[in-house]
């Protein structure tokens, strides 16, 4: 999933979407989201209209149907664009725009009665890692952000693991970090839910992921994909990583 952030005005976005499309021929092994910003969610819309191949998400969304909220886009005006991704609690919109667990968790409720699969995020600091929390912190995210989610709408259900100080910063989570958090968020799926839901729960890894690290990230066996920013702005590069979920999907295949 490419998460553009404030990048690209719907003429930019159009473009970009016709030239991946040409890039992503029939390939369908490999599911793929781009989240370009409420602006250019149209123009995406249209352009990839009659491919099966890439699906569009939003970065953000209020829980309130409607109402007097000066500046947000509900559930239902992103269902109408054809929308069937949503970003919540990204670490920005933690960070900068002071969402609460609590917020969060009303989004993830409304997103799924509205049949839009939600992309959580969760994430500690570095400050947090260093003094040893992240496991505490990250699983206080994912409790919060999850509570009164059922069973049966895990399978519409994505985590992002975001380790904060990964994210736009050129430093990448080592692929055992990664594992380790990505493991940990497994089992905490399997003892809120079961065993069974927290498989098929896609867990994505995001923070400074580039074609030149993603294939050591994707072959751990927890880290079901990428929620790439930087890297997804230009068409070469979110096709490299696109590429090798590909070839990595076909050798997986191979071994069964
Ligand atoms: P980055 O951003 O790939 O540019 O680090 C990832 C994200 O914030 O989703």
């Amino acid at each position: 999933a490419g998460n553009w952030k404030m990048n690209k005005n719907a003429v930019e976005a159009k473009q970009f979407i016709e030239e991946l499309v040409v890039e992503l021929g029939t390939q369908s092994d490999v599911g793929v989201v781009v989240c370009p910003p409420f602006t250019a969610l149209e123009s995406v819309a249209r352009a990839l209209e009659g491919s099966h191949y890439c699906a569009v998400g939003a970065q953000n969304m209020h829980p309130e149907p409607s109402g007097a909220y000066t500046g947000e886009v509900s559930a239902e005006m992103l269902r109408h664009l054809f929308v069937s991704y949503v970003i919540l609690g990204h670490s920005e919109r933690r960070a900068y725009f002071g969402e609460t667990d609590d917020f969060i968790r009303q989004k993830v409720l409304v997103a799924l009665e509205n049949n839009l699969k939600p992309i959580l995020c969760v994430g500690e600091t570095l400050e947090q890692r260093d003094a040893g929390h992240m496991f505490d912190v990250v699983g206080h995210q994912l409790r919060e952000g999850m509570r009164g989610v059922d069973a049966s709408q895990l399978e519409s259900f994505v985590l992002a693991y975001e380790p904060v100080w990964a994210i736009g910063t050129g430093r990448t989570a080592t692929p055992e970090q990664a594992q380790e958090m990505h493991a940990f968020l497994r089992k905490q799926l399997a003892g809120q839910f079961s065993e069974d839901v927290a498989q098929k729960v896609r867990i994505l890894y995001g923070g400074s992921a580039k074609p030149d690290n993603v294939e050591q990230l994707f072959r751990q066996e927890d880290v079901d994909g990428g929620l790439v920013g930087g890297a997804s702005l230009e068409v070469r590069s979110f096709m490299k990583i696109i590429e090798v979920a590909h070839q990595l999907t076909e050798q997986e295949f191979a071994t069964v």
